[in-house]
């Protein structure tokens, strides 16, 4: 066997015993809720278990910590914010991601990883460096078996975003802001093509459900197939948070 570096970013990894992690990226208004809804519908018709989820804030601490990073009216420091997102990351993985793949579900995470890499490396003044070792601290290096990025010009996205209603503390940073951001999602996908799925966010809908159903299908098949008819009792358990961990993750729905 070839030692490959620790720490490499393309160290090819066993296949995920159960369950299989897809994260959803892209900046605001690029439609990455609607798709995870869209990927589950269809993998739940097809008979596997499903988690939809999301950062941040699909944990009790985690709402917490979203209300501190997206409502804030005094200005938040950038090192505070980044360990804020890790904090709530942290806590997603351990008593919501982990479980669920532990249980052989697929886990669809509307943001992971990518997004502090892009916002907080590529946005604010820290590099994508610092944020990747934090985020790979806080997670114990879970990463996603699949990364669906769904590319908008940030003037678009932002226009989407905030005709939906009060902008938070994100959707208030400046053009070039969230211009930094696109630049540093597709920078990370160009690094490592194999485990990303970029798609332009401006396609209609469907469209782009079918190309990411297509690209999960193929990833699935590599994978042992359990769906949840051939599981154990308390298999279907794992849908949306529930069973999946002391905290309940939500199917879409976040707060504001
Ligand atoms: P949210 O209301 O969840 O909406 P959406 O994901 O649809 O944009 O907003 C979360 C905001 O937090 C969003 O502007 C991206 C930002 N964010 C970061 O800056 N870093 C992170 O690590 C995560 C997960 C999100």
């Amino acid at each position: 066997m070839t030692a490959l570096p620790a720490g490499s970013a393309r160290r090819p990894r066993p296949p995920r015993p159960g369950g299989a992690l897809i994260a959803f990226e892209g900046g605001e208004g690029s439609g990455k809720s609607t798709q995870a809804r869209l990927l589950a519908e269809a993998l739940r018709a097809a008979g596997r278990q499903v988690l939809v989820t999301h950062e941040p804030g699909a944990t009790w601490v985690g709402e917490g910590i979203r209300q501190l990073l997206l409502h804030h009216d005094e200005p938040l420091a950038a090192r505070a914010e980044a360990l804020l997102f890790a904090a709530d990351r942290a806590q997603h993985v351990q008593t919501v991601l982990r479980p669920a793949l532990a249980a052989g579900a697929v886990v669809l995470t509307d943001r992971y990883v990518d997004s502090s890499l892009a916002y907080q490396g590529g946005g604010r003044e820290l590099t994508v460096g610092q944020v990747r070792a934090l985020s790979r601290w806080a997670t114990e290096d879970l990463r996603p078996d699949l990364t669906v990025l769904l590319d908008l010009p940030a003037g678009d996205g932002l226009a989407r975003a905030r005709g939906r209603g009060a902008a938070d503390a994100m959707e208030c940073e400046s053009l070039a802001f969230h211009e930094r951001v696109r630049a540093a999602f597709r920078a990370l996908a160009g690094e490592d093509p194999d485990r990303y799925l970029v798609l332009d966010a401006a396609r209609p809908a469907t469209d782009i459900a079918a190309a990411v159903r297509a690209r999960v299908e193929r990833l699935l098949a590599l994978r042992p197939d359990r769906p949840a008819d051939q599981q154990g009792a308390g298999a279907g358990d794992v849908t949306d948070g529930a069973g999946a961990g002391d905290d309940a993750a939500t199917d879409g729905g976040r707060p504001a």
